[in-house]
This record gives structure tokens, sequence and C-alpha cells, in this order.
């Protein structure tokens, strides 16, 4: 049987809107009858569709800071969940992928969490945290959202030889999602926030896009308690456009998003951390 790529999905498709002005979008077809651009019914924004992948920053350029150039270059792509996240996971801290994976266990154990209906893994790279998420959740729709096109790419290729054809692809920037408000049920950023020039904007979006009761796991990078560490990371940071979160203010940033029941887990410069939208009621 043939699976329809997640783009000719009209109910996966409702759940975007246009990063500039918020807008519906429409797909155009091509003649074969598949999307090949989404449109803005709005501002008339044009994105296009390159293998199943939907780029809402057409005009991105990666020149800015040295470590997305990384995340843009096939070299790093190519060896990057094998090699490159381990290692580089490991000059800050002990924590390795089965640690991260016990503790999102016993994140989906402390909430309840299993069919979830939307799914959205912000800054996915190459796709370990999407494939362990359609695992668990069996989302109707995995969103999988990332501004590295080679990352996408490579994404898609391990993913689809994985027989996992359920994700809809799009090329996006943290701070401006394309995504409806209050429609994502489960929200993941692992290994990202620290990349992001603005965090906090980035926070305040997945507050926007998280439904009521959604949970968000995230890994970050965060300040070393040694104040000779914390000098090396200020360092550090000015040279790779880099972010080491302090707690409160991370805390702070949550709580202005939206987000409640912060909790955390920090091994030397790595923290994961957790929080839930709450229901109105619960405001
Ligand atoms: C270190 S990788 C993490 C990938 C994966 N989540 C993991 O934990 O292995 C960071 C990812 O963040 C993406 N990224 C950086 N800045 C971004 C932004 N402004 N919006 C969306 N993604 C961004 C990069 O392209 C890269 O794929």
């Amino acid at each position: 049987m043939k699976i329809e790529p997640m783009i000719n999905s009209d109910s996966a498709i409702a759940l975007l809107c246009c990063p500039t002005c918020g807008g519906d979008l429409r797909a155009l077809n091509d003649s074969s009858g598949s999307a090949e651009a989404l449109h803005c019914t709005s501002c008339q924004s044009h994105y296009p569709i390159n293998d199943n992948i939907i780029d809402f920053v057409p005009d991105f350029q990666p020149s800015e800071g040295l470590a997305q150039r990384f995340m843009e270059s096939p070299l790093v792509v190519d060896v990057y969940e094998s090699f490159f996240r381990p290692a580089f996971t490991s000059l800050g801290s002990t924590i390795k992928y089965q640690d991260e994976d016990q503790w999102l266990d016993a994140l989906d154990n402390q909430h309840g969490l299993t069919q979830v209906d939307v799914v959205l893994d912000l800054a996915a790279g190459t796709g370990r945290y999407s494939r362990k998420m359609i695992d668990r959740y069996q989302p109707k729709t995995l969103i999988a959202a990332d501004l590295s096109m080679p990352m996408l790419k490579k994404h898609q290729e391990i993913s689809k030889g994985l027989g996992y054809d359920e994700m809809l692809y799009i090329r996006a920037d943290a701070h401006h999602l394309p995504i409806k408000s209050a429609v994502v049920n489960r929200l993941n950023c692992f290994g990202a926030l620290h990349l992001f020039p603005a965090p906090a904007q980035a926070i305040k979006e997945l507050g926007r896009v998280a439904a009521d009761t959604a949970v968000l796991s995230c890994l970050i990078a965060c300040e070393h308690q040694s104040p000779i560490k914390k000098r090396l990371q200020a360092a550090f940071s000015q040279l790779a456009s880099f972010h080491f979160f302090q707690r409160d203010v991370l805390q702070e940033d949550l709580e202005n998003a939206g987000f409640k029941q912060f909790e955390n887990m920090q091994k030397q410069m790595l923290m994961m951390f957790s929080a839930v939208k709450p229901t109105n009621s619960d405001n």
C-alpha cells in the first residue's frame, strides 16, 4: 500500500499557519495532485515544499552562528546521531542516550502519557526523538521541525528507512512557529534551546502552540556551579553563540510562557526538564 505523505493530509496542514501573519494556509497542488507549496490566504506569502519538507524559511542564511553552521554541514549531519551528538554531550555531562530514554520513560509514567494526538519535536535534528515519540504515543500527527534542511533530509532518510512514514516535516524557525495556537498535546525540544538566539521567545512560542495539559520536555545546557567553569562557559558562549541557562531565569521564562510544574534533573552542564501547560481552571 502506498502511504500518502503528510503534506497531502488536510488534517495535518490544518494545524499549521503562516509564520509571517498567522493566517490560514492553502495547499497548491502539482499536476499529480500532490502539494508543491503552501500559500497564505491573508498575506499571500508562499512556502515551497521540497522533498516532502515544507520550507517556512526559504530565505534563511545559515551563516549567522558557528553552532548553526555545524548543524547545516553535511559532514556533521552524516555522523550526527552516531558520533557528534554523544561526543558533544559528553563534553558537558555524564548524561548518555540511555539516561535520556529512562528520564523520558519516567516522565510518561508520571503524567500517564500513552496515546497522544499531536506531537511537536522541535529542533528534531536527524529524528531520534521523533521516532521515539511515534513509538511511545502513536500520534495522529508528529510535526518534525528544524531550521536545518540537511538535518531534516537526513531525518527523513533515516526515518523512512526504519519504516516511519507518517511525519510532517517542516523547516521552521523556533522563534516564529508556523503552528496554530493550542493544538499540540506533547512538545519535545532536546539539545537545542541553548542554540537559539532568543530562547525566551522560543519558549513563549512553545507555550502558545501547547494545548491544555500538554507536557513539554527539554534537554538544555545550563550554567555550571563552579565559578571557573562559569567563566569558561561565558567565553564559549561568545565564540559559538551558545547559551548556558540559569535555572531561576529558565523557570521564569517558562512561567511567562504559561507553563507550570517545572521539574528538572541536572548533571554537570546539562539539564533535562519538564513543564506542563495547565488547563484554564488550574490557573
Ligand atoms: C544539537 S541538535 C539537536 C537535535 C536533536 N533534537 C537531538 O537532541 O539530537 C540542534 C538542532 O537545533 C536546530 N536549530 C537551531 N536553531 C534553530 C531554530 N532557530 N529553529 C529551529 N531549529 C533550530 C539545528 O538545526 C539542529 O538540528
